[in-house]
């Protein structure tokens, strides 16, 4: 939920903290603040607010230590003041925190009956304080680290520097993701590999419970157990993509505007163009004919990908789907099947709730495919197999280009399934791969039609009510556009099956509502004109999204007509996602809101 990072450089580090931050943004952006050590002991810059704030603090406090720690902040514990802003520091030794330690108040309650003074409402400072008790008793920080550490209980990724010791930081690990980097004469911490990228592409992963010991030239890594272990160096690959918004306003608008190039990438990944079939590139270690049903979990939009593949699956392979949200499902105790299949699905791989899923689902028996945009994440390295979207990284907070590429692999998968299955011919899949295929070239002809999407998102950004409706894979889509225009634009909407709309959801039509309908015209057309007309009964505002111009022969006339190109309609939601996301994004500039960084939100959630 928080950026960390931590720099031993061979100049004044602060620079490249900042620099680091930049790209930890996404995780958090209520707080930011960089310590330094400097004349023997800590010094601190600290701003409320986005990092632009603490980068112009530093420009009149310039920090000139070469040893630093950095932090971007999604405020968990205590409002997100400068007080409560991280790094937390005593006069010996500094740290920065991403995570929750879940048992901070039993903790709090031991020091403070001690004397301590807390001068924060964070959790984090009772790590920081266990720590410092310990140094003082043992003077030897990686002697004090490991006698504090087991007696925190959460999940969370730590840094520390410390007073005196120029050429020492430790990192450790326990539920959230943290990555030592390798430099010349330098070495750093970070939260990921993308952090790392401007310095290094070499790193190492540490696992569970692990922590380290890193000076300028050497890192020793440490298990739960204290135990020295060896971990492998890797290449990150991350120094191949760039994280600028190119010509665009928002990194929001670059990631829409992507999504023709990383859906190709995707399906060149899965699937052989020549012979159109799919080729998963990693073998299942299940046999697909012995599945009567599967379970697929994930949060946000990821889930909403996984209720598009339900209708796959089950039309492709029928294949029975459970699907619900990770929240939901980590407690509900949930029988599966032993060696059954259980999906997962996250940009981020790191999802709190989505991890535990996994590790229920593992614990029931169950063979763990994930569906994951960072390879490295914890979600891939405890999943049997990883399906991988190769969207590149998503630095808007609201996932775009991740979803588009989630429902492609999803479909790559759920068309494998339906053949190892008996269910598709080879003729078939040729047809579904076909059309599959066809994707990258619609979505381009859908954003050629911003232009008319953005007069519509304007006018829309005048309502304080949108419904999103769509039947079959487009009602998933339909709350997925809701969520979108939720999340970047505070309008509120809702989304709903139109067959629904006379269940309860029509009350809400009158004039003012602006009811956007998803329709290609597939089988089920004319089943949603039926319910337009509901709408227009009532003099909803219909802006309707579709293939099909064809509305004046039911005698209906929509207020705004988002049209699409033509296309085989089994696959419509993943192009149809392109208007869904622009009327978003328009909406929410038209606002004025900080498309890419909206209130309250971080892209990546670590926390429950
Ligand atoms: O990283 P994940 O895909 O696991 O994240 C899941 C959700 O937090 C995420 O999709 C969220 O709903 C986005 N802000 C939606 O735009």
């Amino acid at each position: 939920m928080c950026g960390i990072v931590g720099i031993l450089a061979t100049e004044a580090a602060a620079p490249q903290v900042v620099e680091s931050l930049k790209r930890l943004e996404y995780r958090g952006y209520d707080s930011a603040g960089v310590a330094a050590l400097e004349d023997g002991g800590i010094a601190r810059v600290r701003a409320e607010g986005k990092l632009k704030n603490l980068t112009q603090k530093l420009q009149s406090h310039a920090l000139l230590g070469h040893t630093a720690i950095g932090h971007t902040r999604w405020a968990t514990h205590g409002k997100p003041t400068e007080d409560n802003a991280h790094p937390h520091a005593t006069d010996r030794v500094a740290i920065v925190h991403n995570g929750i330690i879940e048992n901070f108040r039993e903790l709090r309650l031991e020091l403070e009956k001690e004397g301590v003074i807390f001068s924060s409402e964070t959790d984090t400072e009772v790590a920081l304080h266990l720590v410092d008790r310990e140094l003082r008793k043992l003077k030897d920080p990686v002697k004090a680290v490991a006698a504090a550490l087991p007696r925190l209980k959460g999940a969370f990724a730590l840094g520390f520097i410390f007073s005196g010791f120029e050429d020492l930081m430790i990192g450790a690990r326990q539920g959230a993701p943290l990555a030592v980097g390798y430099g010349e004469g330098e070495m750093y911490l970070g939260s990921d590999a993308l952090a790392l990228a401007p310095f290094t592409d070499t790193v190492t992963y540490l696992e569970e419970g692990d922590w380290a010991v890193l000076s300028r030239n050497d890192v020793i890594f440490y298990d739960r157990t204290n135990a020295v272990v060896k971990r492998t160096k890797q290449k990150s690959g991350a120094g191949a993509y760039s994280i600028d918004k190119g010509n665009h306003r928002h990194f929001m608008a670059k990631e829409i505007a992507e999504q023709p190039e990383v859906v190709g990438r995707t399906l060149a990944h899965y699937l052989d163009m020549g012979l159109g079939e799919v080729r998963l590139p990693t073998p299942m270690p299940f046999d697909w004919k012995s599945l009567d049903r599967i379970t697929i979990t994930a949060c946000g939009t990821a889930c909403f990908s996984g209720m598009i593949a339900k209708y796959w699956f089950e039309r492709f392979a029928r294949l029975a789907v459970d699907i619900d949200v990770a929240s939901e499902f980590r407690y509900r105790e949930a029988p599966l099947q032993k060696n059954g299949l259980a999906i997962f699905i996250s940009q981020s791989g790191e999802t709190a709730d989505t991890l535990a899923g996994l590790r229920y689902a593992k614990e029931q028996g169950q063979h763990i495919v994930s569906v994951v945009n960072v390879p490295t994440s914890t979600i891939a390295r405890e999943s049997d197999v990883v399906i991988p979207t190769l969207a590149g990284p998503e630095i808007g907070v609201a996932s775009t280009k991740a979803f588009t590429c989630q429902l492609t692999a999803l479909a790559c998968l759920a068309i494998a399934a339906g053949r190892a299955r008996g269910v598709l011919s080879e003729t078939q899949e040729r047809r579904l791969v076909t059309d599959l295929i066809a994707v990258p070239a619609l979505m381009v002809e859908a954003l050629k039609g911003e232009h008319a999407i953005e007069q519509v998102a304007h006018d829309m950004a005048k309502a304080t009510d949108v419904l999103y409706l769509g039947r079959g894979t487009n009602f998933p889509l339909a709350l997925e556009g809701a969520l979108k225009l939720k999340e970047i634009s505070y309008i509120h909407a809702e989304g709903y099956a139109a067959g629904e709309l006379k269940h309860g959801p029509i009350a809400l039509i009158d004039e003012s509502l602006p009811v956007i309908v998803l329709a290609p015209h597939d089988a089920i057309y004319e089943k949603t004109v039926s319910n337009m007309q509901e709408v227009a009964a009532r003099g909803g505002r219909i802006i309707l999204i579709s293939d099909h111009a064809g509305l004046s022969e039911a005698g209906l006339k929509p207020h705004a007509m988002i049209e699409m190109p033509k296309q085989n309609p089994d696959f419509a939601a993943i192009v149809y996602s392109v208007p869904v996301q622009l009327l978003a994004y328009h909406a929410a500039v038209a606002l004025g809101k900080d498309v890419d960084q909206p209130r309250n939100l971080a892209k990546s959630v670590t926390v429950e």
